[in-house]
Parts: structure tokens; C-alpha cells; sequence
């Protein structure tokens, strides 16, 4: 091994079946261990590495899961190109991480794609829900499978996907899960782009261009005292001059609901874009309180 490679044992224990990771997680229960969860699909990026040093607040044992769920991608999507970095992931999870699971498609579906769904109802259909029909009820499928996998104490999912986040949350009161979720911020690069796994499919003019959506947000955040439509303007303003940004939604919500925000709406909200930059499709959000 060469010295910038990790020592050997320094990596975190991997397992490709829910049998290894089922026994792993006993063993560490057994230990008195408390288990921290980190769900993602690899190609990890600083904004991962943030989510799994909070899970190592919160828990003695850190599980990460890496698995591109086909569940979750429509047929034109770009499950086939998805970044998969098994080794360069393993590597930086080292320190970070104590047990990896990284099932093959075959061990999460052994039937092919299975017949029982989690539905992401009505918020599932908006938003993301309307350019990716199904990408909820598959990314909530594969989540419920993972919980029942891990069995965690707590799971820790990226504010930036917020309408992920909040359907997480609403299935796991909805369905009674004996876990709890924890938020973590987005993390952005030095110039405000949210990190992101498909940031890699971005050439040069593309990323600048990118910046148009925490620039939308930023503008959103800065006419918040104006109150809902203030908001939109200010942000659709600063896409609209950047006509390489393929708008696909703006829109302020009301978190607890995740639905459309009132024009007379006060107190906590979230602006919410997703855009096409070239060929690649970007989310970002921010957090505001109208007054
Ligand atoms: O956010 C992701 O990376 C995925 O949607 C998740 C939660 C790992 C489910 O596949």
C-alpha cells in the first residue's frame, strides 16, 4: 500500500448482503452501541462527509449505505451514468464511517423491482414529483427497505433535498418507524453552488452558469419582507437573465405542509428551484422567515 492510500484497517467494514449487515449492526448493539445512519447512492462529496460527521455525534456505531436505487430513476433518467465510486467512496469514509453497506441491485430486488411501493402521495406528485413521476415512491421505497435493513436509532439526510427530507420525515411518523430523523444544511462550494453528485456532469460555462440558482435564492432571501410573490419575483428575475438556465419550478412552500405557500403567508418557508443547466438537472433551497 502506498502512503497516501488508508491502511487496510483503517477502512470501514463492508458488507454487500443484509445478512453481513444485520450481523454487524447486532454485534455493535450488542456492544451497547447506538446506530447512526447515513442512506446515500455514492459518489460522495463534502456535502455526504457533513452528514456523516453529524451522524458520529449522535450515535457510537456510523452505518452509510451506498446503493443507486433503479427505484427511484424514470427510464430516461440517468440511472445507467450515475457516478459509482466504490473505492474512492470507501476511502473517504475511512475515520468517518464503521460499516458500510453496498448491496448489489440483485440483493435490495431479488424479484426484480418490488411490487410493494411506499406512496409519497400527494406532496410526492408535485415539484420534483411532476418531471419525475415515481422518483418518491421509489426513493421512499428504498428508504423504508433500508430503515427495516439497518434498523437505525436515527437517520441523517441533506437539507438541499428538501422535499426528500420532508417526505422522509412525514413517512417515518406516518408509518410509525422507531427512529428519528436528523437535518443536515447544505453544504456549497466557496461561490454558493450547492453540492451536488451530478455537479460532475457540468462543463466549465455550465457550473458558472449553475451559480443563477443560489444567486435566484439568495435574491429570494434578500425581498423576503415583501412577503410570498415579492420573494418569487426577486428570484425569477435572476433566472430569467440567465436563459441558459432551463427553469423547471420556482416556488415558495410552507415547510410543514410542503404545499404552495399563501401570498399572506408569515414565518418560516422555504423557496424551492430546480433547473436544467445542459443536460443536467439541479435542485437547491433556502430557508427564509416572511415577517
Ligand atoms: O438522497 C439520496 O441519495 C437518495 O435519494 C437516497 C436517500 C439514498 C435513497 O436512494
Amino acid at each position: 500500500m502506498t502512503d497516501n492510500l488508508p491502511e487496510l484497517r483503517d477502512l470501514p467494514e463492508l458488507h454487500d448482503t443484509i445478512e453481513g449487515l444485520r450481523a454487524a449492526v447486532r454485534k455493535r448493539r450488542g456492544d451497547g452501541h447506538r446506530i447512526a445512519f447515513v442512506p446515500t447512492m455514492g459518489a460522495l462529496h463534502a456535502g455526504h462527509l457533513e452528514l456523516v460527521r453529524r451522524a458520529r455525534t449522535l450515535a457510537e456505531t456510523v452505518v452509510v449505505s451506498i446503493f443507486v436505487n433503479p427505484l427511484q430513476f424514470g427510464p430516461s433518467e440517468d440511472f445507467d451514468r450515475y457516478p459509482r465510486t466504490l473505492d474512492a467512496d470507501l476511502a473517504a469514509l475511512v475515520g468517518l464511517a464503521d460499516v458500510v453497506f453496498a448491496p448489489g441491485v440483485p440483493e435490495m430486488y431479488p424479484d426484480g423491482a418490488s411490487e410493494t411501493r411506499v406512496m409519497a402521495g400527494q406532496v410526492g406528485s408535485l415539484y420534483d414529483g411532476v418531471s419525475r413521476p415515481g422518483h418518491f415512491d421509489g426513493t421512499l421505497t428504498v428508504v423504508a427497505k433500508l430503515f427495516g435493513i439497518v434498523a437505525p436509532d436515527v437517520a441523517i439526510f441533506g437539507q438541499k433535498d428538501a422535499q426528500q427530507v420532508f417526505l422522509v420525515g412525514r413517512m417515518v411518523r406516518d408509518l410509525n418507524f422507531p427512529m428519528s430523523i436528523a437535518v443536515v444544511d447544505t453544504v456549497r462550494d466557496p461561490d454558493g453552488l450547492a453540492l451536488s453528485s451530478r455537479n460532475r456532469y457540468l462543463d466549465a460555462g455550465e457550473r458558472q452558469t449553475a451559480l443563477a440558482l443560489p444567486a435566484a435564492l439568495a435574491a429570494g432571501a434578500a425581498a423576503a419582507d415583501g412577503g410570498t410573490q415579492a420573494v418569487l419575483d426577486a428570484a425569477r428575475a435572476v433566472i430569467d437573465a440567465e436563459p441558459a438556465v432551463r427553469l423547471d419550478y420556482l416556488d415558495v412552500v410552507d415547510p410543514d405542509t410542503f404545499l404552495p405557500a399563501r401570498s399572506d403567508h408569515r414565518g418560516p418557508a422555504s423557496i424551492i428551484v430546480a433547473a436544467r443547466v445542459g443536460s443536467t438537472r439541479l435542485i437547491d433551497n433556502e430557508r427564509i422567515i416572511l415577517p
